[in-house]
């Protein structure tokens, strides 16, 4: 199980969900792996966890002095990076209606703009045989109703992932994305632990919710040189969700607030 010795890698978001099982996963296949999260004290207690080869660098990935200061760590600390997996991201469920302007700008700054910071900085650092992998969404192809911000700003981060692999292909860097379905993490909660649950597992073909490791295995695939001929690709993890229908969020969150109401 080392198919990552000697590489050095930065994961945004990885102090909590799929961030943190991918530091885990690539930090046991043998990378010394540098955790970026906002959240400063759960990124200093998961880098604990790992041990050796791991260091936390609380940092926002909206703020480009932190995030360049928090990847100049990883430099200083292991080297040049090799992998570059940039998970940090938020979501909130309102109709475009009554979605405030301030609210769709905190979106798309996490989840598009701090990937476009996130690849500028780690590509600053990367040579021949570097890797960089976004978390992009399910949600990148498949709209779903009050999820407006978050589904145009993955959207953005898939064909951010095709430019910059051109634009890094010249230097033997890939850039590629990955397209999780529903994942049963802290982000999730809202949708895994309410009844709509059911009916997204009656809409997943495979018949599960996935896992933060289902996403981390793909991650590691798109890291390693097993994907060397690679890039400007998503790779969509979904247990098949989206060849079916994806549940009317709105319709259901509407129910539960008339239910409260009575
Ligand atoms: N859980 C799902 O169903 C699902 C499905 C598809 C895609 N995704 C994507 O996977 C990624 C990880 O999500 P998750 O489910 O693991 O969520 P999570 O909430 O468990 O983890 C997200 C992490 O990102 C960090 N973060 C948020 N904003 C940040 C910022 N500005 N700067 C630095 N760190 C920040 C949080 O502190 C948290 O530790 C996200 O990009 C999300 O959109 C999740």
């Amino acid at each position: 199980m080392n198919r990552l010795a000697g590489r050095n890698a930065v994961v945004t978001g990885a102090a909590s969900g799929i961030g943190w099982e991918i530091a885990r996963l690539f930090h046991a296949e043998g990378a010394d792996v540098t955790l970026i999260d906002f959240n400063a004290e759960s990124v200093r207690k998961r880098a604990a966890e790992l041990g050796e080869r791991a260091l936390a660098q609380p940092a926002d990935v909206t703020d480009e002095d932190q995030l360049a200061a928090g990847i100049e760590a990883a430099v200083a600390a292991f080297g040049p990076v090799h992998i570059g997996v940039n998970s940090a991201g938020v979501g909130a469920l309102a109709p475009i209606a009554e979605l405030a302007a301030s609210e769709w700008r905190r979106i798309v700054e996490v989840c598009l703009t701090g990937v476009f910071l996130s690849i500028k900085h780690e590509a600053r650092h990367m040579s021949e045989g570097g890797s960089i992998v976004n978390i992009a969404s399910l949600n990148a192809r498949q709209p779903a109703e009050g999820f407006a911000a978050y589904c145009a700003a993955k959207a953005g981060v898939e064909m951010l992932t095709k430019v910059a692999a051109m634009e890094l292909g010249a230097r033997g860097v890939r850039v590629n994305a990955l397209a999780p379905g529903l994942v049963d993490t802290p982000l999730s909660k809202a949708f895994t632990g309410s009844p709509l649950r059911r009916e997204f597992v009656a809409n997943i073909p495979l018949g599960r919710i996935g896992e933060p490791a289902d996403v981390a295995a793909a991650a590691l695939f798109l890291a390693s040189a097993e994907s060397s001929w690679v890039t400007g690709d998503t790779l969509v993890v979904d247990g098949g969700q989206h060849t079916k229908r994806y549940p009317e969020l709105i319709k259901h969150f509407r129910r539960g607030e008339r239910g409260r109401r009575r």
